[in-house]
């Protein structure tokens, strides 16, 4: 395996680049939106541009590479593909709550072997690579030593279509009675990154897209937690991305299933 490490420069000097644009952005005027696949998922003008932006900074630097991004799509290729996240929490970002990120993530063959997640709002930069642990500005990050699932906080994101939400909110429901408490904070890649940090033992969340989770998912690994992505966790559900602290990581993963996880 390659060193991944400068692939990590690289997603951080862009991703840094990129939040400074959204945040002009969200400084400058009305931020202007249209909604997606349903009223509850939203792209501003800054997800665009900002895409843009990594997306012209990575052919420059990287010429060749493919690239993965939410907004204008792509696809996954053997060997390295670039997976991009221009503003992951968009619907913070609309209400100017101060809590979304601009990810990048290098994956080979699939697999994530670079990350970056920058929070725009604050200048905190969260990285990881395969191999060599994960980091908030440059700190080692190491995941909550918890082991009992009922003093555990449980983080959780919901999909966009009506109907699911409310068979993931009685889900929900049924966890709370099972743990310390529940949150809901909407951006994915920062709660994985809380998972990283011991700021939430686990979360888990269905029908993510790649970019939600490339970044996120591998500074989680990195920082010691358990963690199963898309298509690894049939009794969770196939779309379900999931990230706990080892010490709960079974206890938690059965929970979910009998509270019904498993069939939202
Ligand atoms: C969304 C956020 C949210 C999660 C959604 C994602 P976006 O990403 O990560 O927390 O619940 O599933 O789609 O649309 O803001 O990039």
């Amino acid at each position: 395996m390659f060193d991944p490490r400068p692939l990590v420069d690289i997603a951080t000097a862009i991703g840094r680049e990129a939040g400074a644009l959204v945040q002009r952005m969200r400084a400058s005027a009305v931020v202007s939106f249209d909604t997606k696949s349903t009223s509850t998922d939203v792209v501003t003008a800054a997800d665009r541009a900002s895409e843009q932006l990594v997306r012209t900074r990575l052919s420059e630097l990287r010429p060749g590479e493919p690239v993965l991004g939410e907004e204008e799509g792509g696809s996954v290729v053997e060997g390295l593909t670039w997976v991009v996240d221009p503003i992951d929490g968009t619907v913070n970002y609309l209400y100017g709550i101060p809590w979304y990120s601009v990810s990048i993530a290098a994956q080979f063959d699939g697999e994530s072997v670079a990350g970056a997640v920058f929070e725009p709002a604050t200048g905190r930069m969260w990285t990881a690579a395969r191999g060599y642990g994960s980091f908030l500005d440059g700190s080692p990050l190491r995941v909550s030593a918890t082991t009992d699932l009922s003093l555990s906080l449980l983080g959780y994101g919901f999909a966009y279509r009506p109907e699911r939400r409310q068979r993931q909110a009685d889900a929900w429901a049924r966890m709370a009675a099972r743990v310390r408490d529940l949150r809901r904070a909407g951006a994915a890649s920062l709660d994985l990154c809380s998972v990283a940090a011991g700021r939430l033992d686990a979360y888990t969340e269905h029908g993510l897209g790649r970019w939600d989770w490339a970044a996120g998912g591998l500074i989680a690994a990195e920082a010691g937690a358990v963690v199963r992505l898309p298509g690894s966790s049939p009794e969770l559900g196939e779309d379900a991305t999931f990230a706990a602290a080892p010490g709960i990581a079974d206890a938690m993963h059965s929970a979910l299933v009998e509270s019904g996880y498993g069939k939202v």
